[in-house]
C-alpha cells in the first residue's frame, strides 16, 4: 500500500509499505479521504512534541472496513467509517470521568501511532463510526475537526441569547461558528480574523459580524459590546489577556490553543468578572453527537473545503495548505 511517510523531521515521502493486518479487537479501514490539518504540518517539520519517527500522519480520515482482527463482528466488513483517532485505556482517572482524550496514556492516531494518509489504516474497532449514507464519502473526513467544536462547545454551554466571539477564522473558528449557529442557535456571532479571505469565509459559515484586527484593534471596533461566550480559535498567547479584558463579567471563554510560550495576564482580569475559562483537547466521544449535527443538516461541511488532492501529490497539497491561508482552507487528499 502506498502512504504518506514523515520520515524524520522535513522528510516527506510517499512510500510503499506491506498492508498491515488487523490486531484483536481492531478494524482496517481502506481509506477513500483524509483531510489536512495544521498538527500534520507541525509533525512534518518536527514542531509536534508527541510525534514519534517514522509516522505516517493523517488523523481526520474516512474509508471502508475491509477487514477485522479477532472479537470483531465480521458483519462490520464493508461499513463506511469516520475514525475517532483517540484512542485511550479506558481505566486512568481522566478516562474514568469520561475524559478519554486526556488519557494518561493517550494516543491518537496519526500521532503516536500510524495514521490515515495512507491507502489502508488500522483503528481500535469501537473508534470506527458508521457513517449513515446522508453524509457524503467526500466530506465525511470532516467529522474529526467539528468534534473539536463539539467539545469546547459542551464546555462553554452556549445559549441563543449569547454574545459570541470568535478569534480566527481558519477550519476551527468555522467549524465552532457553525456549531454556534447552526446547533445552539445563538443569535450574534462576532468573528474577528486579520485576513479578509478568511472572514469572507466566517460570513459563509453564518457569522453575524466581522471584525478585521490587520490594522484596527479589536478594542476599537467593539463600540463597547462586551461578549458573553468567547472561544480563540487563533491560539496566540496574546490573546487570552484581550479576551478577558473584552468580555462581559460571567462571560466563558475557551481555549484551543497548545501554544509553549507563557501569555501574561493577571488574576484581577479573570477574578473581578469572574469569567470562566475552558480549555478542550481533541474531543471526548463526539463522534455520534458530530455525525447527528451532518444528518440533520445542521452543520455544513462543505463550506470548510477549498481543494480536493490526490494522495500522490501530498507534499504540494501540505505546502498549499500551510503557505497559503488566503486561498486554502480545508484540503482534502482522495487515496484510491
Ligand atoms: P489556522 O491557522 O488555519 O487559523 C487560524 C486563524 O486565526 C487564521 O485565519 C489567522 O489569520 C487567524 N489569526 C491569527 N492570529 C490572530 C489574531 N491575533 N487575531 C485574529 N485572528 C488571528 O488554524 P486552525 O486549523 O483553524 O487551528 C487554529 C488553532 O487551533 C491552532 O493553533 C491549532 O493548534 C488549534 N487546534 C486545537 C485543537 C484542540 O483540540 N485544542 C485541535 C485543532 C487545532
Ligand atoms: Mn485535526
Ligand atoms: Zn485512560
Amino acid at each position: 500500500m502506498k502512504s504518506v511517510v514523515i520520515e524524520q523531521p522535513c522528510e516527506l515521502v510517499v512510500a510503499e509499505r506491506p498492508l498491515p493486518q488487523p490486531a484483536a479487537g481492531e478494524v482496517r479501514v481502506k481509506v477513500a479521504y483524509a483531510s489536512i490539518c495544521g498538527s500534520d504540518v507541525h509533525i512534518w517539520h518536527g514542531h509536534n512534541p508527541f510525534a514519534k519517527y517514522p509516522r505516517v500522519i493523517g488523523h481526520e480520515f474516512f474509508g471502508v472496513i475491509d477487514a477485522v482482527g479477532d472479537g470483531v463482528d465480521p458483519a462490520r466488513l464493508g461499513d463506511r467509517v469516520a475514525v475517532d483517532p483517540v484512542v485511550s485505556c479506558g481505566s486512568c482517572y481522566p478516562c474514568s470521568v469520561g475524559r478519554p482524550n486526556v488519557c494518561t496514556t493517550l494516543q491518537v492516531i496519526g500521532v503516536h501511532r500510524d495514521g490515515g494518509f495512507s491507502e489502508f489504516a488500522l483503528a481500535p474497532a469501537k473508534n470506527a463510526f458508521s457513517l449513515p449514507d446522508s453524509i457524503p464519502d467526500r466530506l465525511a473526513s470532516l467529522v474529526e475537526p467539528f468534534t473539536i467544536a463539539a467539545n469546547i462547545t459542551a464546555f462553554l454551554k452556549p445559549q441563543p441569547d449569547d454574545v459570541a466571539l470568535i478569534y480566527g477564522a481558519g477550519p476551527m473558528g468555522l467549524t465552532a461558528i457553525q456549531v454556534l449557529k447552526g446547533v445552539y442557535k445563538v443569535k450574534k456571532v462576532m468573528v474577528v480574523d486579520r485576513l479578509p479571505e478568511r472572514l469572507a469565509l466566517a460570513e459563509q459559515s453564518g457569522a453575524d459580524q466581522l471584525f478585521d484586527n490587520s490594522e484596527i484593534p479589536l478594542a476599537a471596533q467593539l463600540e463597547g459590546v462586551q461578549p458573553t461566550l468567547i472561544i480563540d480559535a487563533a491560539c496566540h498567547p496574546t490573546i487570552l489577556a484581550e479576551a478577558a479584558a473584552l468580555a462581559s463579567p460571567a462571560a466563558r471563554i475557551g481555549l484551543l490553543g497548545f501554544s509553549g510560550e507563557p501569555c501574561s495576564i493577571t488574576q484581577q482580569s479573570l477574578t473581578s468578572k469572574e469569567l470562566s475559562l475552558f480549555t478542550s483537547r481533541l474531543n471526548s466521544n463526539r463522534f455520534p453527537q458530530v455525525i447527528e449535527w451532518m444528518e440533520k443538516g445542521l452543520i455544513q461541511p462543505e463550506k470548510l473545503v477549498t481543494h480536493y488532492f490526490p494522495l500522490q501529490e501530498i507534499e504540494r497539497a501540505m505546502t498549499l495548505f500551510e503557505k497559503d491561508p488566503r486561498t486554502c482552507c480545508k484540503v482534502i487528499l482522495q487515496m484510491g
